[in-house]
């Protein structure tokens, strides 16, 4: 039998990919975090692609394209993402890149330039992929969707302790105006918007803990089955 294809979409630090992670070990498919590809793109233009004033050019990034190379490499149980050849996870968790990565994911090249990564990712089948337009626009045919959004006090607070573990500085007001400013980039742009898609099943998770979101969504997949 064809293993599933599940959508999980969202609001920035509901949880999205380490729920995804566990899921995928759960059910013993692929765990594609998109976010990573996006992340990696920017970390690639802040290195790479700065003008004079050290700001991101987007020509500059744009003709980097052909040189670019993404790469999903496993990592015990992890897919892990190398920008030409190097492990970038950590790097890409940073504030600066969380500052500038809606502004280059709301670009059209760089979508279009991600989008057969992740399309080829699902090609055979058995595959959860988090991110913001998986079940409107990457895999409007997934088996699955689900759509999480909880309140932005909790997911300040989620994201500020993730960085911590992480080893990262953080500043809880600052994580918090990310949040905010992200979703409203996110939604409002043109290609490819953060939005529920009309067939996805929606999981408010503030008040539920990581492993009862977990239970919710593989009631869902049984149900639905
Ligand atoms: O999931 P994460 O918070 O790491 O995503 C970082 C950013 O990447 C999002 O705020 C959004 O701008 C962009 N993104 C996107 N489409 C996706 C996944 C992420 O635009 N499918």
């Amino acid at each position: 039998m064809k293993k599933p294809v599940i959508a999980i979409d969202g609001y920035s630090s509901t949880g999205k990919s380490s729920i995804s992670k566990i899921i995928a070990e759960k059910l013993g498919i692929v765990h594609l975090d998109t976010g990573a590809l996006y992340r990696g793109i920017t970390w690639f233009a802040l290195q790479n692609c700065t003008d004079k004033d050290g700001n991101i050019s987007l020509p500059k990034l744009y003709d980097s394209f052909p040189v670019i190379s993404l790469e999903f490499k496993r990592d015990e149980d992890e897919l892990v993402l190398y920008v030409n050849q190097i492990n970038i996870s950590k790097e890409i968790r940073t504030a600066e890149v969380s500052d500038h990565v809606s502004f280059i994911a709301k670009q059209k090249e760089v979508r279009d330039f991600l989008l057969e990564t992740q399309r080829s990712i699902a090609r055979n089948g058995g595959v959860i992929m988090d991110g913001r337009d998986i079940g409107t626009v990457v895999l409007p045919s997934a088996d699955f969707k689900f759509f999480l959004t909880a309140s932005i006090e909790e997911r300040t607070r989620r994201r500020y302790e993730e960085l911590l573990a992480l080893g990262l500085e953080a500043h809880i007001d600052q994580v918090r105006e990310n949040l905010i400013e992200r979703d409203r980039i996110d939604s409002e742009r043109e290609i490819s918007p953060l939005k529920k898609a009309d067939d996805a099943i929606e999981i408010d998770n503030t008040n539920l803990s990581k492993s009862q979101t977990i239970e919710s969504i593989l009631y869902h997949l049984k149900k639905i089955n």
